[in-house]
């Protein structure tokens, strides 16, 4: 009955669009989803850092070497401000990086897809940090204030990486054939992956239900992938590149692209860690951290002896 009572109350303030703070009750429920929401979101900024950073020694001027660097730090200040807001939720760091090691949690399964040329990293701001910034704009408003108030800071940041991807794209289009080439390639290998992203189909996502009603998510994935696609297929038109797929067409009645079917098998086979390179991944973030446990030692003994 107390129970009953709680989740009453919580419903109608979720309903009244007030935030939850992290000292308010809150559904045993409520929080395990936002911990894994928010966890397997600063995974993916955290190992989303790795295709990108590939490319820091080969950027082909000091500028661009500059804003990719600026970027993939951007990227890791992502993952800092989630960890943090999962942190208010009580959970323990320690333990969600535990959890990524031992692929008990996931993140976005795009960065398992190589970025095997330079127009892959404009391919990469252009989509992959577009259809981010897609999701994330909805997310701007969701219940749990931390949460929220990370996406607004997040959000800035992420406009700046779809703009450094975009001028790349539109400097490899404009360039020699064999640059156009190579933009319309790396256009072909990050398209679908990156439709992928917004996940499974509405009536194929169990938690998606729950999570609206809690105003966690407040946009669907159908609709948010739609949202994408509408805004990106113009982006291409610009470029002078073709969106590989052959279904691609713009509906009258429905004011927007009518597209072809995702290939779930795909989806699924990478979310379930056969992709390209699951394993590189998880591998290069475990070497890093314990590369980096002096550091955490240091701090700790550091906070001991003046953070009294
Ligand atoms: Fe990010
Ligand atoms: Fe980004």
């Amino acid at each position: 009955m107390v129970k009953k009572n709680i989740n009453y109350k919580f419903q109608k303030r979720i309903d009244n669009n007030i935030k939850i703070e992290p000292r308010d009750d809150m559904p045993d429920g409520y929080r395990f989803h936002l911990i894994r929401q928010i966890s397997q979101h600063a995974h993916s900024e955290v190992i989303g850092m790795q295709p990108e950073a590939n490319w820091i020694t080969r950027a082909p001027s000091l500028r661009s070497k500059k804003i990719l660097l600026a970027k993939v730090q951007d990227e890791a200040g992502h993952g800092l401000y989630l960890y943090s807001a999962a942190e208010t939720l009580g959970a323990s760091r320690s333990d969600l990086i535990n959890k990524l090691h031992l692929k008990e949690a996931k993140y976005a399964s795009i960065f398992n897809y190589p970025a095997l040329t330079w127009s892959d990293i404009g391919a990469i701001g252009w989509l992959v940090d577009g259809a981010a910034i897609t999701n994330q704009v909805s997310l701007q408003k969701t219940s749990y204030g931390p949460y929220s108030r990370a996406m607004i800071k997040i959000c800035k940041e992420e406009s700046f990486h779809q703009r450094q991807g975009f001028e790349i794209m539109i400097k490899m289009s404009q360039g020699t054939k064999e640059q156009k080439q190579m933009a319309q390639d790396s256009l072909n290998r990050f398209w679908w992956p990156s439709l992928m992203m917004f996940g499974p189909h509405d009536s194929d996502s169990t938690r998606s239900e729950r999570a609206i009603k809690w105003k966690i998510k407040r946009e669907s994935n159908d609709f948010l992938r739609q949202k994408f696609i509408d805004k990106t297929v113009p982006q291409a038109d610009f470029l002078g590149l073709t969106i590989p797929d052959k279904k691609l067409k713009w509906n009258e009645k429905r004011n927007s692209y009518d597209f072809g079917e995702i290939n779930w098998n795909e989806f699924w086979r990478v979310v379930n860690g056969g992709g390209p390179c699951n394993q590189k991944r998880i591998n290069h973030h475990i070497n890093a951290h314990k590369d980096g446990e002096w550091v955490r030692k240091a701090l700790i003994k550091y906070s001991e002896k003046y953070d009294k």
